[in-house]
This record gives C-alpha cells, sequence and structure tokens, in this order.
C-alpha cells in the first residue's frame, strides 16, 4: 500500500513570491515542494540555484525536493544540501559519472534521487538501485512547464517498480500529470507525483483556492 505523495512544482509559481507560494501550495495540503533548478546547458531554460533554494527553505516545512537539470552536477551538491534539499535529485544523462555523483549526494546527507530522461530505458537504473531513495521518471523532456505527458514512459514505470522490488525506492513523476494521467502513472507503479501548471493554472498565492481545488482533484 504506497501512500501518494503530490509535490507541486514551483516552476509554474510566481517567481517574485516563492515564500508566500510555497506556504500556500503547503497549506493546500501539499505533501512536497518540488524545486526545478535549471541551467541554460544541460536543458535550454535557466530558473535560479541554490541563493535561491536557500530563501526558499525558510517557507517550507516538509520536503524540499530539488531537482537539478545541470551539468555538470558534482561541484554544487554541497551548496544544495547546504540550502536545505531534503531530496536531491540528478540526471543520469548530466554526466559520465552518476555513480560518483549519487554517492556525493548522500554524503552530503541529502536523498538521492536518479531523473530518468525519456529517451533513457529503464534498464540504465539497474546498476544504481542500491545507491538511490528516488527515481524520477520525466514524461516530458526536461526544460518547461505545460507540456504535453509522453505515454509510452508508462511501461518504463512498471519495469522500474518490478525492478526496485522490495527496496525502499520512490519513483517521481515529472511532467504533465494531471488529473487524467496521475491515476495512469500511479497504477504503473508512481508514488510521488510532480505537478506544475496543472497545480498553479496561472494562478499565485493571491488566488489560493486554485491549489486546494487541484491539488485535490489529482
Ligand atoms: C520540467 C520540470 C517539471 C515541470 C513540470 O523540466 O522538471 O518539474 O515543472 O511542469 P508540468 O507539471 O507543467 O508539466
Ligand atoms: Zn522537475
Amino acid at each position: 500500500d504506497r501512500k501518494i505523495k503530490i509535490a507541486p512544482s514551483i516552476l509554474s509559481a510566481d517567481f517574485a513570491n516563492f515564500g508566500a507560494e510555497c506556504e500556500a501550495i503547503e497549506a493546500q495540503g501539499a505533501d512536497w515542494v518540488h524545486v526545478d533548478v535549471m541551467d541554460g546547458h544541460f536543458v535550454p531554460n535557466i530558473t535560479f540555484g541554490p541563493t535561491t533554494c536557500a530563501a526558499i527553505r525558510k517557507h517550507i516545512q516538509g520536503v524540499m525536493d530539488v531537482h537539478l537539470m545541470i551539468a555538470p552536477v558534482d561541484p554544487y551538491i554541497d551548496a544544495f544540501a547546504a540550502a536545505g534539499a531534503d531530496v536531491i535529485t540528478a540526471h543520469l544523462e548530466a554526466g559520465p559519472h552518476i555513480h560518483r555523483t549519487l554517492q556525493a549526494i548522500r554524503a552530503s546527507g541529502a536523498k538521492a534521487g536518479l531523473a530518468l530522461n525519456p529517451g533513457t530505458p529503464a534498464s540504465a537504473a539497474e546498476p544504481l538501485l542500491d545507491m538511490v531513495d528516488l527515481i524520477c521518471v520525466m514524461t516530458v523532456n526536461p526544460g518547461f512547464g505545460g507540456q504535453k505527458f509522453i505515454h509510452s514512459q508508462i511501461d518504463k514505470v512498471k519495469s522500474l517498480r518490478a525492478m526496485i522490488g522490495d527496496r525502499p525506492v520512490h519513483i517521481e513523476i515529472d511532467g504533465g500529470v494531471d488529473p487524467t494521467t496521475a491515476p495512469l502513472v500511479a497504477r504503473a507503479g508512481a508514488d510521488v507525483l510532480v505537478a506544475g501548471s496543472a497545480v498553479f493554472k496561472g494562478g499565485s498565492a493571491a488566488a489560493p483556492d486554485a491549489y486546494g481545488v487541484n491539488i485535490r482533484a489529482i
């Protein structure tokens, strides 16, 4: 019996109001807060870095889930851990030494997440299963919110859940999660659902009802 957790992504929040946005989504029932870090190199978009994460941390009571879409990763791990990240997720595709990166994340004191792009097979995670606390299956190509869910990833989720067996590893889904796609990935074995545009719907902390309605709908 796997409890489904909703992790709203603040990529769709008001960037000038992260503190209020995080407080509002937690008040409306968010389980985790998903924080997307992009470098304009690994992905074609730029967000922010560890200084902003440290500022956001003060407004999050629960889990701060930091998704690094950056390359290289290793030089920045300690900075994100010091910023208060509970989970630090790195992409398998971000460099040649993902095993070392996962070791370094655990050594920093954070939980280690492994993200897989849509073109990366489940089998690529197999040698790393004892190194991770979470596998993030990207159901869009990373870089932007509001993209269409890629259905071919559902079989990958099933394969990963079978491969994980009784290890305590979360499967997180990131991209295009809404009330229609959420049940599909939950049934396939996912337990953490990231949702950006479906939660915020162009809203902000000024319109907190939007969160409640949509978080509960997912
Ligand atoms: C995409 C990010 C996601 C994004 C999801 O690269 O990793 O976390 O915010 O946004 P939606 O839910 O709108 O697809
Ligand atoms: Zn993300």
